[in-house]
């Protein structure tokens, strides 16, 4: 597929012989001592990435780890010591400045953490400004801007000055004089960076909503992980100009690429980030709803089981047989296993957040059964993994929870998520 924007091996290196500087940086000279030796500093270190249409793609890392020098990269506000950069696959980086102040006022629209607006110019002109000084129509750009003003729920305050707003909806002001000019690409710096946790949380959910709607591009700068893993489809880690790991908010948590990465994301409450599909494991055994009581006890005894899932037709979910009932209905010499499979049992689909899976798990007496639209078995979760995993995995990152639960129904073995992504087609998992 075709990328909205992609990088490509791209450096910044800020001083007076930057080029220089690049060879001794590509010739394994590190930054402190490049820095050290020639004074030069490295903001963006050999970064690559793509980011796909409709993608809200994060960039996470500490303060000086080079997120806006790439950010001013990618629309140019900043040249780049080497390494290039498309948009809609067409190189940007060796732009006539005709056409580079086309894409700056077309395509990508940037948000800053404090957006100057003007004081004397009501919201609406505020907003309307970026079509002004493209020279659409005052009554057109006046109309847009007023539509704009709807969609980010500033309708009421067009008429209002700057300094009567509260942050939060300044910066929602500045959000919707980006969209104004209809931008493909926005390119957001830590736009939340300035404001109260609550009206931050606030801004983050309207921005989600938002793009539920307009659909953009969006890059989106942040050093809070917790807005990174909120907001983003896939997240960029940056530490020293360079990118550590590139992933979704779920690969990252489960498998950190560094030691950097791991430990920061060791206190993240993974019960609101991973999902049922992540934790979940293919069952150990199963019966056909046209087996006997017979061949359920058989595979029950084999795996150490105290009950086992019935399927159906195209693994269709039918239910849950235990051993007291197995045993039963052999003794009464009853063959089939519809008479004494449960069917109310809890189930739950991929894509449930684990946090809500907790009280289903605490009040479960089996496993919980993940299954599809059509009722198809796509994994089993462990109550072990959910309630254990509320503990944090601190030292343990790639488990949820991981201490075995005895005494269940089920042999509950809380499993390495390492081995799900194996059992499992990767589309079930979603780490692929
Ligand atoms: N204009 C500049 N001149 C010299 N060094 C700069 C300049 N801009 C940024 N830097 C340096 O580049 C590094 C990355 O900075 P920056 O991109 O602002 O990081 P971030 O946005 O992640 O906080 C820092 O070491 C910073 O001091
Ligand atoms: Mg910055």
């Amino acid at each position: 597929m075709a990328s909205k924007i992609r990088v490509k091996n791209l450096y910044k290196i800020f001083g007076p012989h930057p080029q220089q500087a690049l060879k001794m940086l590509r010739s394994g000279l590190s930054k402190e001592n490049l820095f050290k030796k020639t004074g030069h500093t490295v903001g963006v270190h050999n970064v690559s990435f793509a980011v796909q249409q409709g993608e809200i793609f994060v960039i996470m890392g500490l303060s000086g780890s080079g997120k806006s020098t790439l950010v001013r990269c990618i629309n140019r506000l900043i040249e780049p010591t080497a390494g290039e950069i498309y948009v809609d696959e067409k190189k940007i980086t060796r732009l006539p400045s005709q056409e580079l102040r086309q894409l700056r006022q077309k395509k990508l629209a940037m948000v800053f953490q404090r957006f100057a607006l003007f004081p004397h110019r009501t919201i609406l002109q505020n907003v309307a400004y970026g079509l002004e000084i493209q020279g659409v129509k005052k009554g057109i750009s006046e109309n847009r801007a007023q539509a704009v003003l709807k969609t980010v729920g500033l309708k009421e305050w067009s008429a209002a000055y700057p300094d009567q707003l509260s942050g939060g909806m300044q910066q929602r002001v500045g959000l919707a004089r980006a969209l104004a000019v209809d931008p493909d690409i926005l390119l957001m710096d830590e736009p939340f960076g300035a404001l109260d946790p609550l009206i931050r949380k606030e801004m983050q959910e309207e921005l989600m909503e938002l793009q539920e709607k307009v659909h953009k591009t969006i890059i989106f700068i942040t050093h809070d992980l917790d807005e990174a893993l909120k907001l983003g489809d896939r997240i960029a880690i940056m530490k020293d100009g360079l990118i550590d790991q590139t992933g979704t908010p779920e690969e990252i948590l489960i498998h950190p690429a560094t030691e950097y990465v791991a430990n920061f994301v060791t206190d993240v409450d993974r019960s609101k980030i991973l999902r049922a599909k992540n934790i979940m494991i293919r069952p150990t055994a199963h019966v056909s709803i046209n087996d006997g009581p017979r061949v359920a006890l058989r595979k029950m005894k084999k795996e150490a089981l105290s009950s086992i899932f019935v399927l159906g037709e195209n693994r269709t979910l039918c239910g849950i047989v235990t051993v007291e009932r197995a045993v039963e209905a052999v003794k009464n010499k009853e063959t089939g296993l519809q008479q004494i499979v449960q069917t109310d049992i809890p189930t739950t689909t991929p894509e449930t957040l684990i946090q809500d899976l907790i009280p289903v798990a605490a009040a479960a007496k089996v496993p919980i059964a993940v299954v599809n639209e059509k009722k198809k078995l796509l994994g089993i979760i462990v109550r072990v993994t959910v309630l254990a995993g509320l503990i944090g995995g601190g030292e343990n990152n790639n488990n949820v929870g991981s201490s075995a639960e005895s005494g269940n129904n089920v042999k509950e073995s809380a499993r390495s998520m390492d081995h799900i992504s194996d059992p499992l087609p990767t589309s079930i998992t979603g780490m692929g």
